[in-house]
């Protein structure tokens, strides 16, 4: 019996590290009361869970459609070193969430203020918080560049792009 249930708790955890958040929940209805939604359990209300905290707004990104094959490119070899021993491609959970799927779980300034300064967002976004608590391990600052950054959002891009 004990066995059992260590079981399906660690099936629980498996399948349920990174699938936190609502994929649509910001493309929602705008006239949705904010007390109804997920994210509204933000205890900073300074804080903006949709761009997350640091330099990166969505201005400044400016991103066209279309993806850029060379910054892809780069943006893979990067992940293949400082990303890739916790982060698979797919859905699938590693240590961190699978990264299928995260261009459109997340704004891409909050991808990027993310992965250059995950340290004040892993203490204050809901969501963030939540994975933290299922996958027990804090993202470590890799020390990426602002075009390192770039360059593995664009690769996220591409992967999502790909079936
Ligand atoms: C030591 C393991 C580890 C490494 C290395 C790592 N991450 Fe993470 N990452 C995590 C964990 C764990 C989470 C979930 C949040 C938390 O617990 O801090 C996460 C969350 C994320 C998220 C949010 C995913 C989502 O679904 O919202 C992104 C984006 C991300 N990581 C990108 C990166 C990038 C880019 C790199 C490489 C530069 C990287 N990570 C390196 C462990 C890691």
């Amino acid at each position: 019996m004990k066995k059992i249930l260590i079981l399906s708790a660690s099936i629980y955890l498996l399948s349920s590290c990174g699938n936190s958040s609502k994929p649509n929940e910001e493309q929602g209805n705008q006239q949705t009361p904010k007390s109804m939604l997920e994210s509204s359990s933000n205890e900073n209300p300074s804080y903006d869970p949709k761009r997350g905290e640091g330099k990166f707004t969505e201005e400044g990104l400016a991103l066209k459609p279309g993806l850029d094959a060379n910054m892809a490119i780069s943006g893979d070899k990067i992940q293949g070193v400082k990303c890739a021993s916790c982060h698979k491609l797919t859905d699938e959970k590693l240590v961190g969430p699978g990264w299928k799927g995260v261009t459109s779980r997340r704004k891409p300034e909050w991808i990027m203020n993310f992965i250059t300064n995950p340290d004040p967002m892993i203490d204050k976004d809901p969501e963030v918080q939540a994975q933290y608590e299922l996958c027990l391990v804090r993202m470590p600052d890799q020390g990426l560049t602002d075009d390192d950054a770039r360059h593995i959002l664009e690769f996220m891009r591409q992967n999502d792009a790909a079936k």
